[in-house]
C-alpha cells in the first residue's frame, strides 16, 4: 500500500501542474491556475467523501463530519496561491496533508468527536494585490472590504477578479465563521528556514509567527536629460532610492532579529538617457514583536526622510499590509509535542520568520503549526524540496494529533 507520505508527495506533484507560467510554478490569487487548482482539489475532496464548498473569496473547504453531524470543526489547511516561480510545497503542503489525513480516516471509517474541515486559502502571499491573508482574514471575520477595490499591476480590482473567477464579492460578508463552530486551526508548512535540517530533525513545532508590515514607497525627484544636467543640479530619484535601500539594509543588519526586504523597484521613465524622475519600491519588514518591528520602522523612516531632504526629493510611504506577532496556542503546542514524541522523534519548537494564514486564524480560534524540514531551508524558489520520508513523518504526526485531540481540554485551556 502506498505510504501516506508518498500519497502526499503525489498530490503535491499533481497540484504543482496548475501554473500560469510555462516551466515555472506561478499561481496568483484568482488567476486561471488558481481556478483549475481549486477545481481539482474540489474533485479530490469529493472523491474522499467530503462535502465541499467555495466561499465568496475562492477559499475551498472540504468537510468531514465527526461522530455527530454538525459538530464544531477542527480546521486544517493552508494556502494554494504561490509567489512567482515558486516551489511546490509552500502552502500546498498544509492543504494536501489535511486531505491525505482525512482520506486515511475515511478509508478506516473513523469518525472523531469533532468534524474536520480541510481549507485551501487563495490569498496568503499577497503577490497579485497589495494586500495579504485576505481569504483567511475573511474566514476569521477580519477582512477589510476596502481590499475589494485594490488593483493589481494591470489595474484589475479584486472585485473584478473575483467575478471573473466565478465568485460573487457581494457575499464576502457571509464568509466569517462563528467562534463556536470552530475548535482550532492546524497548519503544516515547510519551515522555509535552515534550523530543522541543521539539527537533523524531520519536523518541528511553531511557537510564534513574526510581526510583519509591508509598504509601497514612492521617491519623487526630477526627470532630466542624462547628457546635460550637471551632477550637482540633479534630483535623481533612483540614486536617492539607492541610498535609502542601503539605509534600510544597514538598520536591519544592525538590529537583532529584524529582517527587511525590498523585493520590487520600479524607476520611471526607465529610459537609458533620462534621469529617473520617480521610483516606486516595496518594503517588507519583520521582527519577533510588533514593538521591535515598529522601532526599526521608525529608525528606517527617519534615515530615509533625511536622505530625501538632503537630495531634494520627496518621499511617500503607504502601508499595504500588517500582521501582528502571533503566538500559537500552548495547548496545541503541547498536543503536537506529544504527537511528535509518540513517533520517537525529538521535539523541537521554533519561531516562524515567515507569515502564515495561522496569523489571521488566531483571531477566530487557537492555532498551531507543524514545520517540515526543507532542503537547505530554501523556499519561494523552485528548488524548494522535502523528502517523502519527512512527508510521511508529517502525516503520522498529524494523524496521531487528530486521534488524540481533546476539544474540551482546548476550550478549557
Ligand atoms: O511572506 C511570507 O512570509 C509568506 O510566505 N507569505
Ligand atoms: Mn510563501
Ligand atoms: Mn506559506
Amino acid at each position: 500500500m502506498t505510504s501516506l507520505g508518498q500519497r502526499l508527495m503525489d498530490r503535491l506533484a499533481a497540484l504543482a501542474r496548475h501554473s500560469d507560467e510555462q516551466g515555472k510554478l506561478t499561481r496568483l490569487f484568482l488567476s486561471p491556475s488558481h481556478r483549475t487548482a481549486a477545481d481539482e482539489l474540489t474533485l479530490w475532496m469529493r472523491e474522499a467523501g467530503l462535502s465541499v464548498s467555495m466561499d465568496a473569496l475562492g477559499t475551498v473547504s472540504g468537510r468531514y463530519e465527526g461522530q455527530s453531524p454538525g459538530a464544531p470543526a477542527l480546521l486544517i489547511g493552508s494556502h494554494i496561491d504561490t509567489v512567482r516561480d515558486a516551489g511546490r510545497y509552500d502552502g500546498a503542503l498544509g492543504v494536501l496533508a489535511g486531505l491525505v489525513a482525512v482520506e486515511d480516516l475515511a478509508r478506516n471509517s473513523e469518525r472523531l468527536p469533532f468534524a474536520i474541515e480541510v481549507v485551501a486559502f487563495g490569498d496568503e502571499e499577497g503577490v497579485r494585490f497589495p494586500v495579504a491573508l485576505s481569504s483567511s482574514r475573511a474566514l476569521a471575520g477580519s477582512f477589510d472590504t476596502a481590499a475589494l477595490d485594490v488593483q493589481d499591476a494591470d489595474g484589475i480590482t479584486m472585485r473584478q477578479a473575483l467575478k471573473e473567477f466565478g465568485c460573487d464579492p457581494s457575499h464576502v460578508g457571509g464568509i466569517a465563521r462563528t467562534r463556536d463552530s470552530v475548535v482550532a486551526y492546524i497548519e503544516a508548512h515547510i519551515e522555509q528556514g535552515p534550523v530543522l535540517e541543521a539539527e537533523n530533525l524531520p519536523v518541528g513545532i511553531v511557537t510564534a509567527i513574526n510581526a510583519v508590515k509591508r509598504f509601497t514607497l514612492k521617491v519623487t525627484g526630477e526627470a532630466g536629460h542624462a547628457g546635460t544636467v550637471p551632477m550637482s543640479m540633479r534630483r535623481d530619484a533612483l540614486a536617492a532610492t539607492a541610498d535609502m535601500l542601503l539605509a534600510i539594509e544597514r538598520n536591519a543588519a544592525n538590529t537583532a532579529n529584524v529582517v527587511a526586504t525590498v523585493g520590487r523597484i520600479h524607476p520611471v521613465p526607465g529610459a537609458v538617457n533620462v534621469i529617473p524622475g520617480s521610483v516606486t519600491f516595496t518594503l517588507d519588514l519583520r521582527a519577533p514583536s510588533n514593538a521591535t518591528r515598529d522601532a526599526a520602522l521608525a529608525a528606517m523612516t527617519n534615515a530615509m526622510r533625511a536622505i530625501a531632504q538632503q537630495r531634494g526629493v520627496s518621499l511617500d510611504i503607504a502601508l499595504n499590509h500588517e500582521g501582528s506577532a502571533t503566538a500559537c496556542s500552548p495547548a496545541i503546542i503541547d498536543g503536537l509535542s506529544e504527537a511528535i514524541a509518540r513517533q520517537g522523534i525529538k521535539v523541537r519548537s521554533l519561531p516562524s520568520g515567515a507569515g502564515h494564514d495561522a496569523m489571521a486564524m488566531a483571531a477566530l480560534c487557537p492555532v498551531g503549526m507543524v514545520f517540515v524540514r526543507c532542503e537547505r531551508g530554501i523556499s519561494h524558489n523552485p528548488a524548494e524540496a522535502i523528502t517523502v520520508e519527512d512527508a510521511d513523518v508529517c502525516m503520522r504526526v498529524l494523524l496521531d494529533y487528530l486521534r488524540h485531540f481533546d476539544a474540551a481540554a482546548l476550550r478549557a485551556a
